[in-house]
């Protein structure tokens, strides 16, 4: 992490209730002085979220502000609940649901335009891993959003992040994932830094998403290039998500 980005911890609870003790006092989904946290709970516990003080926001949004498209909400909806965030193309979205790069482009500048921060993720999955495609993958995901990037100068980077899943290491259930190695999440982290316009690179954030838990989110977070986590299965476990926030929070001081 560079000292002039402000981690960022999010909490994707995927179709998965709120876990017990999310609201309590001392919860780990509360944001901290140099640290920042966000939750993505299911549409029905967006309010609980709200309401406890945590920020959050939906795990997907339609551009459109009303309309007809039964079993979605909008990203107006969302901010006028009080969200902060929107998740924009996660790769269960891409997956299940066919959401195109053009489509989520719509959907990120939406987000922005409504005041909430896009977290815009992407990553390549196991067979283009494997045949040697994530490059290729990654700059035509990414290039939507360098195109709004680069025409509005006035877009700074603390209203939008990015979040790199390589989708081969994502948890989907099965605590004993391996993420990808510190050493070769950087490389790629620092790849897409520098596929950014130039007056974006140095600030924003972009975080890691595969299958960061307590027991690698110090070494993951560690590196210049990682600003934060999108982190599934152990933001369902409490004690597991408190590990990450100490170890954001310890980098944070280490480097402030
Ligand atoms: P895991 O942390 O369970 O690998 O999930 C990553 C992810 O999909 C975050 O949105």
């Amino acid at each position: 992490m560079n000292p002039k980005r402000k981690l960022l911890i999010a909490g994707n609870w995927k179709m998965n209730p709120a876990p017990a003790g999310f609201d309590a006092d001392d919860s780990p989904f509360r944001s901290r002085k140099n640290v920042d946290v966000a939750v993505f709970p299911t549409f029905l516990d967006l309010r609980r979220c709200i309401d406890a003080g945590i920020p959050c926001g939906p795990q997907f949004g339609r551009p459109e502000p009303t309309g007809a498209f039964t079993g979605d909400i909008s990203m107006a909806m969302a901010a006028k609940l009080g969200c902060q965030y929107a998740l924009c193309g996660h790769s269960d979205r891409r997956q299940f649901h066919h959401e195109t790069d053009e489509e989520i482009a719509k959907q990120f500048v939406a987000a922005i335009d409504n005041n909430l921060i896009p977290i815009f993720c992407f990553g390549e999955t196991e067979s283009e891993h494997d045949a040697g495609k994530t490059i290729e993958v990654l700059k035509r995901q990414l290039q939507p959003i360098i195109t709004i990037l680069t025409g509005s100068l006035s877009l700074t980077a603390d209203r939008f992040s990015l979040a790199y899943e390589p989708v081969w290491a994502i948890s989907r259930g099965d605590p004993n994932k391996p993420a990808a190695t510190s050493k070769d999440a950087q490389e790629i982290h620092a790849l897409i830094r520098s596929l950014l316009p130039k007056d974006k690179q140095a600030s924003t954030r972009i975080l890691y998403g595969g299958s960061m838990k307590g027991s690698n989110a110090a070494e993951l977070l560690a590196q210049p290039d990682i600003d934060g986590g999108l982190v599934g299965g152990a933001s369902l476990k409490i004690d597991d998500f408190r590990k990450i926030v100490e170890a954001a929070e310890k980098n944070g001081q280490n480097n402030g």
